[in-house]
């Protein structure tokens, strides 16, 4: 009985020793180190020998709708599906000069810097005529949504940088605020 009471007093006494960030002994190994797959390193595990893999093809993330398609393939024109209101053309200005007027300028003629010192192709400004717009309009706004979503010409997509409600927003602002309204 003495020995059992000592043999539990030591071992408890190893068992704690090592400082309060010490995880112990570890007297059972199995689960205790595991081999992480760095991102970007080689995996003999995977038939294309890279840790990192696609997402299975034809699967859709949470929360997030895939745009519709025309028979075409190419995205459909969509209307947009939020209302205005004060908040949310402030919140489209902010991000239009965060995101878009690096290259289309604040007002939209195309002044960003990486257009002027940084020798990017100029965009078209949105006030000349191919952007003037009436009721029996060829540019939506959902036009527009297209645009920052999927990129175009030399614009490349910016469906990372904004939400897709923040991309309507931003649409809504470029057609409302930045382009010419022609006769309805
Ligand atoms: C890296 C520079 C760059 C950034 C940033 C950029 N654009 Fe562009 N954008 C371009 C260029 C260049 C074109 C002309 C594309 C072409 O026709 O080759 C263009 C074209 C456009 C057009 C005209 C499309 C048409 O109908 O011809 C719209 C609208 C537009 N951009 C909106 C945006 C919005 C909104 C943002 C911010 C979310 C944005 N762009 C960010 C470079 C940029």
């Amino acid at each position: 009985m003495k020995l059992i009471l000592l043999g539990t007093l030591l071992f408890s006494l190893i068992s704690c020793s090592g400082g309060r960030n010490s995880t112990g002994y570890s007297l059972i190994n199995d689960m205790m180190y595991s081999i992480t797959g760095e991102a970007f390193s080689e995996n003999q595990l995977f038939e294309d020998g890279q840790t990192m893999q696609p997402p299975v093809a034809g699967t859709v993330p949470r929360g997030k709708m895939p745009h519709p398609m025309g028979e075409d393939g190419q995205p459909l024109v969509l209307d947009n599906p939020y209302e205005m209101n004060d908040y949310k053309w402030k919140r489209a200005e902010l991000l239009f000069n965060r995101t878009c007027a690096s290259c289309h300028g604040v007002d939209g003629q195309a002044g960003g810097k990486v257009v002027t010192e940084g020798g990017f192709p100029a965009p078209p400004k949105f006030k000349s005529r191919s952007f003037k717009y009436s009721k029996k309009d060829k540019k939506p706004a959902g036009h527009i949504f297209n645009v920052i979503t999927f990129g175009i010409g030399n614009m490349p997509t910016h469906a990372q940088q904004l939400y897709a409600e923040d991309r309507w927003y931003v649409s809504e602002y470029v057609r409302e605020r930045l382009m010419v309204r022609g006769k309805k």
